[in-house]
């Protein structure tokens, strides 16, 4: 074994399950491990590196920030903290906007706005949804083996089946703070919502009065062939959470509220000491440049049609689900998949037994869609050998 494996099992929290590669260097959409074998990354840091490993328009903007200014907190004006917030507003349409550092933190500023605004408790999430794994979004993420050993979490929340309208109905009341959801549902597997389900949950909004949250932390910034997968829907939130690609790695994330849901905010309700510092803002405005500049946002949705076409075309292929390059796939032994596509060079991310999810950076080429899926047809003749 790797010594770097051995070093790590002693001394780091093992609360990830890993693959055996030590990284050490990105380019483009490759990554490079310590024997110098390169991998075409399918992964992107989980949604994240959208403008690809190394970019050197956005390290140029991050090292001239870096000698220039890092933090200062939440207690003085900087320049690109105002500007991402602009540029934020022009993109997503909403008003206003406070920086977190992750997306976990964004859910819980989300949640704690909606409680303040409403002035009511409850709170309505899905039947797979991911949040976050702090307290509160995590009291609003499904997964039980992740939720009940660390219950009591915030109360109330309910559960509704994802694409039920029938469930949905049950579920939502006059006490109802906000309804969370994923509009296609990352970590479960690239789960989209249909487009009348999410028609019902702004009519019951209406009724009911209370807050739509979408959670765009992992759809984000092109990832699904539109800026926002809200985009895709044509519905606007009252609060959006965002994080992931938004600095291509860097950590940074944000919530956008409507001017509406602002007039129902204090001095003081909430903060952050890192969230917003002058770097990781310049990271994530470079990040967004590049986004426009290369129209990665059209790319993702020309490459993520080419997977599609290729997948479709393999036998061993159960399912194709998702937008732009967000796809998840049923392959039937999704971890003896990810073991071929590993040793071909490939590396993809199994989110259940029988499911992979595809979500590379939003710079890929064609020739390298081509290569995946090369690696991919492979396993049939793989498998018959
Ligand atoms: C939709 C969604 N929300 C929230 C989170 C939590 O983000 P983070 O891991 O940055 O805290 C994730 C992470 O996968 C996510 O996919």
């Amino acid at each position: 074994m790797n010594e770097w494996f051995e070093r790590e099992k002693k001394v780091f929290i093992q609360f990830f399950s890993r693959y055996p590669l030590l990284i050490e260097r990105g380019e483009g959409c490759w990554l490079y491990d310590s024997e110098g074998k390169r991998y075409l990354d399918l992964i992107a840091g989980i949604a994240c590196v959208s403008v690809g490993h190394g970019n050197e328009y956005l390290n140029a903007k991050i090292r001239e920030q870096l000698d220039r200014l890092v933090h200062v907190s939440n207690l003085f004006y900087t320049k690109p903290q105002i500007e991402l917030a602009e540029k934020l507003k022009e993109i997503t349409g909403l008003d206003r906007f406070f920086f977190t550092n992750s997306g976990t933190e964004s859910v819980e500023g989300a949640l704690k706005i909606a409680r303040r605004f409403t002035g009511k408790k409850k709170f309505v999430s899905f039947v797979n949804d991911f949040h976050g794994r702090t307290m509160g979004a995590l009291s609003v993420t499904w997964k039980e083996k992740f939720r009940e050993p660390f219950e009591p979490l915030i109360k109330p929340v309910e559960f509704a089946e994802f694409n039920s309208i029938d469930s949905l109905e049950r579920a939502v009341d006059k006490e109802t703070s906000a309804v969370i959801v994923e509009l296609i549902q990352g970590e479960a597997g690239v789960f989209p919502a249909k487009k009348d389900f999410v028609r019902r949950i702004f009519e019951l909004k209406e009724e009911f009065e209370f807050l739509v949250i979408f959670d765009e932390v992992q759809t984000g910034f092109g990832r699904t062939g539109e800026w926002f997968a809200k985009n895709i829907y044509g519905f606007q939130p009252d609060i959006i959470t965002l994080a992931k690609s938004m600095g291509n790695g860097f950590p940074v994330g944000a919530i956008g509220i409507s001017e509406e849901v602002h007039g129902g905010i204090e001095k003081g309700d909430h903060g952050s000491t890192f969230g917003g510092n002058p770097l990781a803002c310049t990271a994530s405005l470079a990040t967004i440049e590049y986004i426009e500049e290369n129209d990665l946002v059209e790319n993702s949705r020309e490459m993520g049609e080419r997977f599609r076409r290729g997948l479709e075309r393999l036998d061993f292929v159960e399912d194709i689900r998702g937008y732009g390059l967000m796809i998840g796939v049923g392959v039937g032994d999704a971890k003896a998949f990810h073991e071929h596509l590993m040793k071909n060079g490939v590396l993809v991310n199994a989110t259940s037994e029988k499911d992979i999810r595809i979500i590379p950076p939003l710079t890929i080429s064609s020739d390298e869609v081509d290569f995946a899926l090369t690696a991919m047809e492979s396993w049939i003749s793989s498998k018959s050998q």
